[in-house]
């Protein structure tokens, strides 16, 4: 019996928020205490595993934490305790922001799946870069950034340059989200001249930066799964031609697949989980056939054991990210995951 399987109940017992918050104070405190970190270390020894180079990074492993699990960079060190190769933390946006009114995160327990729509909430830029430098995990950092829900649509770039500008030196590789259904109109961003233009304005921004800094930091753009085929093509081939360094794919979906739990299936927000794993699974490999080796994807969305993350690799993503499958089968997913994708 795995020690999660213990605590499990207790968790569950409680709204899927609080539970939340709980764990994320253990995380952060065991991040402030080097011998609770060797503690969790001993306990979740990560597998063998090969190094794997994808961004011109060098991974250990191909198992990432998926970004809003820790949104203020509060829990690295002991993310990276679990084994994880590399953790994306935030979204952050530039000035904090409460998110939408509780409650706002629910768990679909039957269909393994988790309904959200906290709505980037978070405690701005500079408290992040704050709690990352404090604490910064042990493996590849990424730091994924949004747009602040009061910023006008049409004004998103400004908002991300200031994510690169403050986040650049800190970051192993930036992640643009465009992809989060509970920022209104933040998906618009995925439409054709808007992508174009956003983009641009990034590698433009990025150019600068490299100059300045005299260091290259690789830009993932995190998409949606709930995108036609023809638009996966489009959207492979802007950020190919505009520079970027990855595709993440997918966020959450705001389809109901056949879901059991019908009470809360039509509570608004993404879905993650189980009902995403097929979806996210055929966004991966529709991507990667349109990319053909040009860009690496980063394949998330219902990983729930490690089958499920050698799925993900056998359909063309070079790295893949965990979160609702972590609430439902604990820390023992990382490693199996870790174990399914080494090659
Ligand atoms: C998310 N996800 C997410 N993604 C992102 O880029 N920025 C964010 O702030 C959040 N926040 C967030 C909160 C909660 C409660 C959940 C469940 C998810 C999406 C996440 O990173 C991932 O893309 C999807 O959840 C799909 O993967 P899983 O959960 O099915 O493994």
């Amino acid at each position: 019996m795995s020690p999660y399987s213990l605590v499990k109940p207790l968790l569950f017992g409680m709204d899927a928020e609080r539970s939340h918050d709980f764990v994320l104070k253990l995380m952060s405190t065991a991040s402030r205490r080097p011998a609770l970190l060797s503690l969790l270390r001993t306990m979740n020894h990560a597998p063998h595993s090969n190094p794997v180079e994808v961004m011109g990074l060098r991974f250990a492993n191909r198992v990432g934490l998926a970004a809003g699990l820790d949104k203020d960079a509060r829990c690295g060190p002991a993310f990276s305790a679990l084994g994880f190769g590399f953790v994306e933390l935030g979204t952050v946006t530039p000035q904090p922001q409460p998110g939408n009114a509780r409650p706002r995160m629910f768990r679909l327990a039957k269909d393994r799946g988790i309904i959200n729509r906290m709505g980037f909430n978070s405690g701005g830029l500079e408290n992040f870069l704050k709690n990352f430098r404090a604490a910064r995990p042990d493996c590849i950092a990424g730091i994924n950034l949004g747009k602040n829900a009061v910023t006008p649509i049409d004004q998103a770039l400004e908002d991300y340059r200031l994510g690169m500008q403050a986040a650049y030196l800190d970051a192993d590789y930036l992640s643009i989200n465009i992809s989060s259904p509970n920022t209104r109109n933040l998906r618009e961003l995925q439409g054709d001249d808007e992508l174009t233009a956003l983009l641009h304005g990034i590698a433009d921004c990025r150019r600068e930066l490299e100059d300045r800094f005299q260091k290259y930091t690789p830009i993932a753009v995190k998409i949606a799964p709930d995108l036609e085929t023809a638009d996966l093509a489009r959207m492979a081939a802007t950020c190919v031609e505009s520079g970027m360094d990855a595709i993440i794919a997918t966020n959450t979906t705001v389809a109901r697949p056949q879901l059991l739990d019908r009470k809360l299936a039509d509570e608004t927000g993404g879905l993650s989980g189980a009902p995403l794993t097929q979806r996210s699974t055929e966004v991966v490999a529709a991507l990667c056939r349109e990319l053909g080796g040009q860009l690496p994807v980063i394949g998330v969305g219902g990983i729930m054991n490690g089958a499920d993350a050698r799925d993900k690799i056998n359909a063309g993503a070079a790295l893949v990210q965990l979160y609702s499958g972590l609430i439902y089968a604990g820390p023992k997913l990382i490693r199996e995951s870790i174990t399914a994708t080494t090659t």
